[in-house]
């Protein structure tokens, strides 16, 4: 299987690619060549290629890229050609937020239940999904196959709740509590702060601003 020798710098660029592909698709192109698509993303053609070598030579020389087969392949490589059953805990701002965020169901995540400790929240609504309470939660899990559960909970309760989720069989966490969450080595957990994202912002301003005046200096 080549999905082995693909660097992890490789997959952490291919949803890129797959959302630029799908662009494409969408705008109905049917193939594409490495320079053109190098324009488009900002990435050198020469970058492209190698990337997208990876994958056993998807594109031909004086042809370009088959779009629809490339969105397809990497679609594939990335597990999108599958459905995944979500679970959101944390019915808050963040919680509703992405539960009403349709764009997940397209790449083929669902949203199968939302759980949250605040009866005044049961049996809300949200997209078709009613507000359940966390004294479901176990029995929902074991009744349903679940494959990630999101955290959009307080930092306080996520480790105890990630621990449960765990033991009641759920393999990957979508954590968006800001804290470590230390779950056995076959639990996969992908951390998303947002906060981390706009300090890497404020580094690269407060870098730009004292280039500025080093240079008017
Ligand atoms: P929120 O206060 O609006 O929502 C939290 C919800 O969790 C509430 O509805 C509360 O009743 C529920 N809750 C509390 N304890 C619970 C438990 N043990 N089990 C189930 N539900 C429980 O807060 P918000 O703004 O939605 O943030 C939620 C979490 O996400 C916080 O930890 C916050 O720090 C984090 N956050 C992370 C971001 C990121 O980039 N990763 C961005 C924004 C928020």
């Amino acid at each position: 299987m080549y999905e082995k020798e693909i660097s992890l710098a490789v997959i952490k660029r291919l949803p890129r690619y797959y959302r630029y592909l799908g662009e494409l698709l969408e705008n109905d192109v049917v193939r594409i060549s490495s320079k053109e698509l190098s324009e488009k993303m900002q990435v050198t053609a020469s970058q492209i290629r190698q990337d997208l070598n990876n994958f056993g030579g998807f594109g031909q020389q004086g042809y370009g890229y088959n779009v629809e087969y490339l969105f397809t392949e990497i679609g594939k490589i990335l597990g999108l050609d599958r459905k995944y059953n979500v679970i959101i805990i944390g019915a808050g701002n963040l919680g509703q937020a992405l539960a009403n965020y349709t764009d997940f169901e397209r790449r083929g995540f669902l949203i199968k239940g939302i759980f949250d400790v605040n009866p005044r929240l049961e049996g809300i609504s949200i997209r078709g999904n009613e507000i359940r309470m966390m004294e479901t939660l176990e029995d929902f899990v074991k009744n349903n196959s679940v494959h990630i559960a999101a955290l959009t909970i307080p930092k306080a309760k996520a480790p105890q709740v990630a621990a449960d989720l765990v033991s009641w069989g759920v393999k990957a966490i979508w954590n968006f509590a800001p804290t470590d969450l230390n779950l056995p080595k076959d639990i996969m957990v992908e951390n998303v702060h947002l906060a981390e994202s706009l300090m890497r912002l404020s580094y690269n301003l407060k870098a730009r601003e004292e280039q500025e005046r080093e240079e008017n200096q």
